[in-house]
């Protein structure tokens, strides 16, 4: 079967890779540029300096910056609203995965126009979005460098996924000077994502020999950089080489799916507003357990990227400490479990269970896990990882 792999046409790395911005402005023709970002960005003076940047060079700028953590369907609608009063011919977005999100979306029903729920699901857009530079503030979801957009649909509870080459930025600047400033408990949300990311993209169905290694790279990183970054803020060695790992993890499972974990952590995001990570975090253990049996030498390759087992273990006993691994960078990074977490309510977590199954398969992740589960099976393993 071919695998294509697809991601930006320019991606910079490095620090002071943002003040590239204009340069590559200027190569994809923008005049007039809508920055999409959150309040957050703007408090912090961060979009000021892109804006004097883009200003300095004739571009003048208008913002956007109602995108709420995990953006919602309204969030797209008031941006598209936005750039359409802005005249604006090029997105940037800047922030985390939810503004780099919102802006894919935006510019995808600029050029498309419809609902996004037409468009859910794998490849469903016909055209182009409007040309776009993400420039990523978390180390975490590689949106940047992603086919991938999430949105909120708050009406029925559901983060709906979409999934195309049309949502590719055409470019990233992936600048870890800008994750500096990231608080620690953000820091370990945002890179248990990462490793998420990696551990899916190889254990998937879809992992080939492109993304392999991305993805190994990428848990190395995380293994060997974490745990730092999150105790020691201004680490700036720990910080540049997590934020090469979410861009490294966003390449490999952009090309190669996510599965099982992050199929049953969108429904625990979408009903109980737990950040994107964590909730994966606090299924990864578990889920991992149940689908060892389906790719053992996979996951033993994984613990061993993680230092976890070493070249002579047999891929049985690594494979085994992969999850004793991942329990104790849980532990480290002070993740809880779901019953601890003080957003999860316990008797709606548990009448919830039949609908976040049925969410968990319709959004078609559990397909590409190395054992395919059925409804009853992620209801179980819901109720084991509570
Ligand atoms: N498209 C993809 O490929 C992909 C992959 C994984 C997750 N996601 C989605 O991304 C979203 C989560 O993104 P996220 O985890 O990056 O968080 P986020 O964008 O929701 O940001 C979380 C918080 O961190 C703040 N923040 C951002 N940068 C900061 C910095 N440098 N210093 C201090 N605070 C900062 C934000 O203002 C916000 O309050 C979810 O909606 C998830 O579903 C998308
Ligand atoms: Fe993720």
């Amino acid at each position: 079967m071919p695998y294509v792999f697809n991601i930006p046409a320019a991606v910079v790395t490095g620090g002071g890779a943002s003040r590239e911005l204009v340069v590559h402005a200027r190569r994809l023709g923008g005049s007039r540029v809508l920055i999409v970002t959150d309040d957050f960005m703007v408090q912090s003076g961060v979009v000021q300096t892109f804006i004097d940047l883009l200003q300095g060079a004739g571009m003048p700028s208008a913002i956007f910056s109602g995108v709420q953590p995990d953006p919602t369907e309204q969030n797209v609608i008031d941006g598209l609203a936005a750039l359409q009063d802005a005249g604006a011919d090029l997105i940037v977005a800047i922030g985390g995965g939810s503004p780099i999100d919102c802006a894919k979306a935006i510019g995808m029903l600029a050029t498309n126009g419809g609902q996004m729920r037409d468009f859910m699901g794998y490849e469903k857009i016909p055209r182009a979005g409007m040309p776009l530079i993400a420039i990523p503030t978390t180390a975490g979801t590689g949106s940047e460098v992603t086919r991938a957009s999430v949105i909120t649909d708050p009406a029925r509870d559901e983060k709906m996924l979409l999934m195309s080459v049309q949502l590719v930025p055409q470019v990233a600047l992936v600048d870890f000077e800008l994750t500096m400033s990231m608080p620690g408990p953000l820091t370990a949300a945002v890179g248990v994502d990462t490793l998420t990311h990696a551990i899916e993209a190889y254990v998937s169905k879809k992992a080939n020999g492109v993304t392999d290694p991305i993805a190994l790279s990428c848990v190395s990183l995380v293994a060997g950089n974490l745990r730092t970054a999150f105790r020691e803020p201004g680490n700036r060695s720990a910080r540049e080489a997590m934020s090469l790992a979410a861009c490294q993890g966003g390449m490999a499972f952009g090309n190669s799916s996510v599965c099982l974990v992050h199929g049953m952590s969108r429904p625990i995001g979408a009903l109980f507003h737990v950040p994107h990570g964590i909730s994966n975090a606090m299924l990864l253990p578990a889920v991992t357990r149940f689908s060892l049996r389906g790719s053992i030498a996979r996951y033993a390759a994984v613990a061993r990227a993680m230092g976890a087992a070493g070249p002579d273990d047999a891929d049985e006993r690594a494979a085994e400490a992969l999850i004793d691994a991942l329990e104790a960078l849980n532990r480290d990074l002070a993740i809880p479990r779901l019953r601890e977490h003080p957003r999860l309510n316990e008797a709606k977590f548990f009448s919830s269970l039949e609908k976040m199954a049925t969410d968990a398969l319709v959004s078609g992740s559990p397909g590409n896990n190395p054992v395919v589960p059925t409804a009853e099976e992620i209801v179980a393993l819901y109720r084991a990882a509570w």
